[in-house]
């Protein structure tokens, strides 16, 4: 590594803050943004609901650079944020929507419209609302009734009913996002250009903490391989809970949120490859066309806050049996392409992953990236999702199937991959094995869906109970062939 900084620095009430966590024993690196903001004595409106991602009480706005050099307006649930997470970036909170004009207070229109439109009563999540309204506010004209349902998905109001925020929403954003954060854009732009030609990777010392943050896949490489124990994050929406929900310390961390070589995405003539790091709402609006089963899961993973930062890298990584993209990946036969600092290697998704939350990784190696074949024009490949409510939750039962029939409607290729039915994504090869050769009929169809009946002993749990996913996975068989048929 050339040269290493030790501190961060952001734009927060439009001047910079340098963190420099060696001389402040109350804040290590891992404070999440919520918590820094809430110390503050200007920033209580951001709120603590949840503190795991799901009610957006503590949405704030980031403003980033993009590849163009543009400044990007993302809705965060800061309480999944680490601090160094926002080094070169705007931080804006609800305090920052409001403009002094003299004596004056002129409200920001997604906040005047919200008033106009009664969408608060107790106020707790307003704050959280406004701000995920602000983001859309800044990103869409006349958005469609979806895209500003997407934008709320992530955020819960237990008191107001969201008709009238829908309403404050759509009467906000036909303003083509000018308000008086567009007049000090460029300004802004400048100063984070500054930051981000400083491509030195930054080392945060704390007594309880060492956080790493390198700013280029070389660099990261190597201090995988000085720190072989260390934690790696991408969006750290899984690795923060470990944080806020059990108290852990993490001794040691490589957060990859800002190596630019990792959130590629590249087309070839056979494979699209995704690097690992890259945020999974970029990746949905590229991928409708070229991937719809990944598209489709996409739409209903998380919420917007959670997708703007979440990744791919950390899906699989993660290795959880309900991991949304892994059956997906699993069928596509996708191939994980992992690097340490002496070596490079690749190994397909299904040999990746080996248990309950264990994959074939080395403690010197990172995911830089996963190729996923193109899928021939004759293969079908459909996702589904069942989960207790459609937005914002987890699966019960996870699946993809991929098929391929011959000319005379016989199975060529059939690939039938579960989440939520075992310790890990598994394929239900004996299913797979009884369908193939066979004609494509709903009598063989019902056939299989006994043996798929008993092929996996999921387990029961708060989500549900395990004769519901023996079902659920049985007769998604049925769903899939009565929409193939
Ligand atoms: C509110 C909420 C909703 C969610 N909804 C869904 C959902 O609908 N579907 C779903 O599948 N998941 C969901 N998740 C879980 C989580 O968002 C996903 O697993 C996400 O893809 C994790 O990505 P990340 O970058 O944030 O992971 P991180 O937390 O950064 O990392 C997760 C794991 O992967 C490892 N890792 C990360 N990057 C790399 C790398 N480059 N190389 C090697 N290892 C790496 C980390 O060490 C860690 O073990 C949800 C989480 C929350 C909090
Ligand atoms: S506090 Fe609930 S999402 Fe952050
Ligand atoms: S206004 Fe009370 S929770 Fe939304």
């Amino acid at each position: 590594m050339k040269a290493t900084s030790h501190h961060i620095r952001f734009i927060l009430d439009n001047q910079w803050v340098e963190l420099d966590f060696q001389q402040s024993e109350n804040i290590r690196p891992s404070t999440t943004l919520l918590n820094y903001l809430r110390c503050l004595p200007s920033h209580k409106g951001v709120k603590e609901g949840c503190a795991e991602g799901d009610c957006g009480a503590c949405t704030v706005v980031v403003a980033e650079l993009n590849t163009n050099n543009e400044l990007e307006y993302k809705a965060l649930d800061s309480c999944l944020v680490f601090l160094p997470m926002i080094h070169g970036k705007q931080i804006i909170t609800i305090e920052n929507l409001e403009q002094h004009i003299g004596k004056e207070i002129q409200l920001h229109p997604v906040q005047q419209l919200m008033v106009e439109n009664n969408g608060s009563q107790c106020g707790y999540c307003t704050p959280g609302i406004v701000m995920s309204l602000f983001a859309l506010y800044k990103n869409h004209h006349k958005p469609e009734k979806e895209v500003i349902e997407d934008a709320l998905t992530g955020n819960l109001c237990r008191c107001t009913g969201y008709k009238p925020i829908i309403e404050a929403a759509k009467h906000a954003c036909i303003h083509q996002g000018k308000d008086h954060f567009s007049e000090k854009q460029q300004e802004i732009k400048q100063q984070l250009l500054n930051i981000k030609k400083d491509n030195t990777s930054i080392l945060l010392y704390h007594s309880e903490q060492l956080y790493m943050l390198p700013q280029n896949l070389n660099d990261a490489l190597k201090l995988k391989k000085q720190y072989p124990n260390a934690v790696l994050i991408a969006g750290a929406t899984d690795t923060a809970l470990r944080q806020t929900k059990k108290g852990e310390i993490i001794p040691q961390i490589i957060d990859l949120s800002q190596v630019e070589e990792l959130k590629n995405i590249e087309i070839t003539d056979k494979s699209v490859i995704i690097g690992s790091s890259l945020p999974l709402e970029k990746l949905k609006s590229g991928i409708e066309k070229s991937f719809p089963a990944l598209f489709n899961i996409l739409k209903v993973f998380g919420s917007l806050q959670i997708r703007n930062i979440a990744t791919m890298g950390g899906n699989i990584g993660s290795a959880s049996p309900i991991g949304d993209t892994l059956p997906f990946l699993f069928a596509c036969k996708a191939v994980i392409k992992l690097q340490s600092f002496d070596t490079k290697r690749k190994i397909p998704i299904e040999d990746f992953i080996i248990g309950y939350r264990k994959t074939a990784i080395k403690t010197d190696e990172l995911i830089v990236a996963i190729e996923i074949p193109f899928i021939p024009e004759n293969v079908i490949l459909k996702s589904y999702k069942v989960s207790n409510r459609k937005d914002l939750d987890i699966s019960t039962v996870s699946v993809c199937f991929r098929l391929q029939l011959s000319n005379d409607k016989k199975v060529k290729e059939i690939i039938i991959v579960y989440g939520g039915m075992a310790v890990q994504t598994l394929r239900a090869k004996k299913t797979e094995a009884f369908l193939n050769g066979k004609t494509w009929n709903k009598q063989i169809v019902e056939t299989a869906m006994e043996i798929l009946y008993n092929e996996f002993t999921p387990i029961s749990d708060a989500r549900s109970d395990k004769e519901y996913r023996k079902l659920a996975c049985r007769n998604l068989l049925m769903k899939f062939w009565d929409e193939t048929k």
